[in-house]
């Protein structure tokens, strides 16, 4: 995309991506510069998925309108910021039930202990919060999301690296009992390289009700950026840009000569904060105009980003199934005998540590 220094470089093959996210609202600027735009890229390296976690968002999203709503433009905002249906397959995670069976399998090897671990769960049980099953188990059903399609790569934010190491344990564990079923897969952190501010300066993020969704109506989100908080700073005093949140935000969105002319505006002073604004909202509008297009029209067409759903679940199931299958005979849970062990050693497996 537009910053280079963005680009993930290209890995060793054999590579199969995989990720999912969850649709617990619309996609703000923190998760897609953050986030999406970095699996999106990942997208060229080789075979991927990607998921809408809706059986995940089932754990704090309770009224069905709001989670169909939820997955629905998650949808359309994934394919209109480009990620390709026919390089990847784009599905929703409770269409293929494979993974909730498989996730039996792995519960059935996990420890008690290393779900207490989980900050998810921890986090609110420290809070004194009632904590549900779903929730505790949770990384459970991460872990059968990735093993699942033999992923290899994952990119996730830093917040879910623990999950991808207790997938890794479930897999290595599972493995060492029932011969070689599972391909141990590596977390890709993504997060590294954009800090993106909300409009109060701190992270931006809904819990601090501080973002800016994507495909937010224009005037709305004109209102917002016009809003955003500022340093009482006099308008002569030259500023430094970097670390400025508005510039910060200016940056992700600007082309590059018109960020080096706004870094120059800062330094030498003499300007208006509104002005940055302004700029700012222009920035944003260019910057996510053929999305925008992309969205609407795939929006118009009636059944469009349906039949793309159906296609990458179609994909997926194929895929999962395979593996399930495997995992089920190796265990004991199908009449026919045959353990995982056979595909270890016909072939070599990529994602190990
Ligand atoms: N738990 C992830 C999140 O909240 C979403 C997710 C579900 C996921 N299953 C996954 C991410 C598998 C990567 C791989 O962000």
């Amino acid at each position: 995309m537009r910053d280079p220094q963005q680009t993930i470089p290209p890995s060793a093959p054999p590579t199969r991506v995989l990720s999912g996210i969850q649709p617990t609202g619309r996609f703000h600027w923190g998760n897609y510069f953050g986030a999406i735009r970095q699996y999106i890229e990942l997208q060229s390296v080789g075979e991927s998925y990607y998921f809408i976690a809706d059986l995940h968002a089932l754990t704090t999203v309770r009224e069905p309108d709001r989670l169909r709503g939820f997955v629905r433009d998650a949808a359309l905002d994934l394919v209109a910021l480009g990620l390709d249906p026919d390089r990847a397959a784009l599905f929703v995670q409770s269409e293929v039930p494979e993974v909730t069976e498989l996730t039996w399998l792995l519960m059935t090897v996990t420890p008690m202990g290393l779900l207490e671990r989980c900050h998810a769960y921890k986090d609110k049980k420290t809070r004194g919060l009632a904590a549900d099953a779903g929730l505790f188990t949770y990384p459970v059903l991460m872990s059968a999301d990735i093993l699942a399609y033999d992923a290899t790569i994952v990119p996730v934010g830093e917040d879910q690296v623990q999950h991808i190491e207790v997938c890794r344990d479930l897999a290595g564990t599972f493995n060492h009992l029932y011969g070689d079923v599972f391909t141990l897969p590596k977390s890709r952190l993504v997060e590294a390289g954009a800090r993106v501010p909300g409009t109060d300066g701190q992270k931006m993020s809904k819990s601090y009700d501080n973002t800016i969704e994507v495909f937010e109506e224009p005037g709305a989100q004109k209102k917002k950026i016009m809003r955003i908080t500022t340093d009482s700073r006099p308008m002569e005093q030259p500023k430094e840009p970097e670390g400025d949140h508005l510039y910060d935000l200016y940056s992700l969105l600007a082309p590059a000569a018109d960020r080096q002319a706004m870094a120059d505006l800062y330094r030498r002073g003499g300007f208006g904060y509104g002005d940055v604004k302004k700029a700012l909202v222009t920035a944003a509008a260019d910057f996510f105009a053929d999305a925008r297009r992309r969205r609407a029209l795939l929006e118009a067409d009636a059944g469009a980003i349906d039949a793309i759903l159906a296609r990458g679940a179609e994909r997926a199931r194929a895929k999962a199934g395979d593996v399930l299958c495997r995992a089920k005979r190796a265990c004991g849970l199908s009449r026919a005998p045959g353990g995982g062990g056979e595909r270890g050693r016909k072939q070599s497996r990529g994602g190990e540590a």
